[in-house]
């Protein structure tokens, strides 16, 4: 396992900025937060850092502001619900950070919260500017967002150029955990992978595939599969340009003997506030979005599940956080719980999305382990380096 430069317990902390970078990119709708576990996650450190009598600065991203633009993406509600979580007031920075900073300092505030990170352009270009100025916020920098590891930005990467930087106790907790569970999996081996990331995600299935008996994919993910295999895809959520990536995948999987598992059925709607019909492929229309997999595909990838004895599952197969488009991810999520507490799997789960999801279910206690980790999860799987990680790696 990685060695990570780890902040002593006992360092004297009083009157230190800590800048502390945290997954606030949490699943939300119109009225707030929907599940907070990656706020739960990092309270008692928050806490914790306060008693010792250091100054918390919070930051995190929200979104993908960049590409859709900044409406809706302010973290500005995402402050009220860690507010009540932590139970302590929490300054917000929308812009100046080191000022207001400052300024907050004097009026004996404690903990802040800077607004997203991906409002500036040089978060995801890893700008040493943007670094430098986060840099300038803080006597330490600490990386408590396993889950955001995986992008080389400058809260992640570049910062750690310039300041003492560390990695958090959850990063800790994830790696030892991951690393316990995966050292141990057996064979056969599936992968389940869903969500809306496609862009992100879909270059990791190809290099999974070796490593694994059966691939199933669902979620919009699957949309792309069913469009180049000819079918009606109508307006559901899809990937434009990626046949070539499609293409590759269905040969590597064939040439690694990894069988593939794609929805054979669907539920369609017109609309988000329908119940949702189960259609076979060819009887998708143009105006029709696909919402979640079908009955037939559920049935199908429980056989699969029955077949297994380690499973790896990251992406809803549908759009959970309606109830009418729920069923697939639910009857999945069901029967991983059940196939685990009798001993016949070890199911390991990551993503906000697909904890949330399970939590849905009710069944988050019954996995072997879940984290909150989505893509960087999926890369620490095919083995990948973190960049965020990397840089924080002790040097011999
Ligand atoms: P995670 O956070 O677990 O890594 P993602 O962020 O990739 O997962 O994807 C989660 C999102 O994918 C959820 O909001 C869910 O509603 C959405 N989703 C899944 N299937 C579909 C679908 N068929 N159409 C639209 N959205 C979908
Ligand atoms: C996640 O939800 O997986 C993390 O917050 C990373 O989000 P990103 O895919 O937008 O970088
Ligand atoms: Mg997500």
């Amino acid at each position: 396992m990685q060695s990570l430069r780890r902040l002593d317990k006992n360092k004297n902390i009083k009157n230190t900025k800590i800048l502390l970078r945290v997954d606030f990119n949490v699943p939300r709708n119109s009225e707030g937060v929907t599940d907070a576990t990656k706020i739960i996650k990092v309270k008692e450190i928050i806490i914790n850092f306060i008693k010792r009598g250091a100054i918390v600065i919070l930051c995190s991203h929200l979104g993908r502001p960049q590409v859709k633009g900044k409406e809706g993406f302010s973290l500005a509600p995402i402050k009220i619900a860690a507010e009540k979580i932590i139970e302590a007031e929490i300054a917000f920075i929308e812009k100046d950070f080191k000022k207001n900073i400052e300024e907050g300092i004097k009026e004996n505030k404690k903990i802040f919260l800077l607004e997203n990170l991906r409002f500036d352009i040089g978060e995801e270009k890893d700008s040493d500017e943007f670094a430098k100025t986060l840099a300038s916020l803080c006597d330490i920098y600490i990386n408590e967002a396993f889950s955001c590891s995986h992008r080389k930005h400058a809260s992640i990467h570049g910062i750690t150029k310039f300041v003492d930087s560390y990695a958090g106790e959850t990063i800790q907790e994830e790696l030892v955990a991951l690393n316990s569970i995966v050292s141990d999996t057996q064979k056969p081996i599936t992968c389940i992978i869903g969500g809306s990331k496609i862009s992100t995600k879909i270059d990791l299935i190809n290099n999974l595939l070796p490593k694994i008996d059966f691939m199933i994919i669902g979620g919009a993910m699957a949309n792309n599969f069913i469009k180049y295999n000819n079918y009606e895809v109508g307006q559901s959520k899809i990937e434009e340009n990626i046949n070539s990536t499609i293409k590759n995948i269905l040969q590597q999987a064939e040439s690694n003997n990894c069988k593939l598992i794609l929805p054979t059925d669907v539920v369609t709607a017109k609309t988000f506030e329908e119940k949702g019909i189960n259609k076979t492929l060819d009887e998708v229309e143009k105006d029709d979005m696909i919402l979640d997999i079908g009955q037939e595909t559920t049935n199908q990838i429980i056989l699969v599940l029955k077949q297994s004895r380690t499973i790896f599952w990251n992406g809803p197969l549908g759009f959970f956080e309606k109830d009418s488009f729920a069923k697939g991810t639910n009857q999945i999520s069901l029967n991983i719980a059940e196939l685990t507490q009798e001993k016949k799997l070890i199911s390991i789960a990551g993503g906000g999305d697909t904890f949330a999801a399970i939590k849905k279910s009710k069944k988050e206690k019954n996995f072997t382990y879940i984290s909150t980790a989505g893509g960087a999860f999926l890369e620490w799987l095919e083995g990948k380096i973190l960049p965020g990680l990397k840089v924080l790696e002790i040097k011999n």
